[in-house]
């Protein structure tokens, strides 16, 4: 593996979880693989648990770690091409890039969408010119249209806690104050499209998602009639993703809130979330407080995401 920006790019999932249990099981088996290789992790965007994770994965395989909040302390960086350059941005990205490439061997970015643009962010702008202009392999620590390094976790912890072969799994949105990307969902649909699950997408109208990416999910408009016999419900806000709605709120419905009536409607399903989560928006305390509630080990399984991608790419060198 070089690149790693999406879970399509995992290979087979038996072996990808084979590789994610050994990683779990001897964490500090391939401290030597790590030795003097230095990774670069750059934020564009704030991060509690991809940072933490990812910095203690790269840990575990002995290597060196540099981590780079663009925002806070680094020259401001112009992304346009053409811009003439006598704003508040002294540095592109051009020269960046490659300067950034020269003192490290992977980097990891976070680059969340915008929202100013569609086609640039879906286009992935910024994380495909790291992928250009940096000679080195690059992974998405949350890019603008995916998050693989927390689906791969999410995957993992479903592997973990399934019960049934095929188990029924439920994307719901729920409301949020704030427009979020559409990363988180875009990218879990992408993985329970590759797993073997029944899976189903509930949102109010007006919040589908890219068909690229939902698949042959099975979009249901009532949220109680998605939930019945559920064995997973994976919590998640999204902003607009159609036409002239693009990046906006257009519901704050606290009746899509994540609340006990509705875990009773399930097949006593486990619930998850990517966090950070805002409580009694999102999922209400009891919820999330409850013993099916399962958002720690899968915050914990970040750690072995994010070894067991740095590993197939430390391989790959
Ligand atoms: N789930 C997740 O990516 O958390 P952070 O934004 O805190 O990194």
């Amino acid at each position: 593996m070089r690149h790693f920006t999406s879970v399509t790019q995992l290979g087979s999932l038996d072996e990808a979880f084979a590789k994610a249990r050994y990683v779990k099981e001897n964490p500090f088996a391939d401290q030597e693989l790590g030795k003097n290789k230095t990774l670069l992790m750059l934020f564009f965007n704030s991060s509690l648990r991809t940072r933490l994770s990812t910095q203690k994965a790269a840990m575990n395989l002995g290597m060196n770690v540099i981590v780079l909040d663009v925002n806070q302390g680094a020259w401001k960086l112009e992304t346009e091409r053409g811009v003439i350059m006598d704003g508040d941005k002294p540095e592109h990205l051009l020269e960046a890039i490659p300067v950034m490439g020269c003192y490290c061997d992977i980097i990891g970015v976070r680059s969340f969408a915008r929202f100013e643009n569609r086609e640039d962010d879906y286009n992935e702008k910024i994380l495909n010119q790291f992928i250009q202009y940096s000679g080195k392999p690059v992974f998405s620590m949350e890019a603008a249209t995916r998050h693989p390094l927390q689906t791969f976790a999410d995957m993992i912890t479903i592997e973990e806690y399934r019960k049934k072969e095929r188990p029924k799994v439920v994307m719901t949105w729920a409301p949020h104050p704030k427009a979020l990307p559409q990363a988180v969902p875009n990218s879990f649909a992408e993985g329970m499209n590759i797993m073997d699950c029944e899976f189903v997408i509930t949102h109010p109208h007006g919040y589908e998602l890219d068909p690229a990416f939902t698949g042959n999910a099975r979009i249901e408009y009532d949220q109680d009639k998605a939930f019945e016999g559920a064995d997973f419900i994976y919590a998640k806000n999204w902003a607009a993703y159609t036409g002239e709605n693009y990046g906006k709120v257009i519901s704050t419905d606290r009746s899509w809130t994540v609340d006990s009536r509705k875990m009773a409607l399930t097949d006593n399903a486990y619930f998850m979330h990517c966090l950070p989560v805002r409580r009694n928006m999102i999922v209400t305390d009891e919820v999330i407080e409850s013993p099916q509630s399962i958002v720690i080990p899968e915050a914990a399984n970040r750690v072995v995401s994010a070894q067991t991608v740095l590993k197939e790419i430390l391989l790959g060198l």
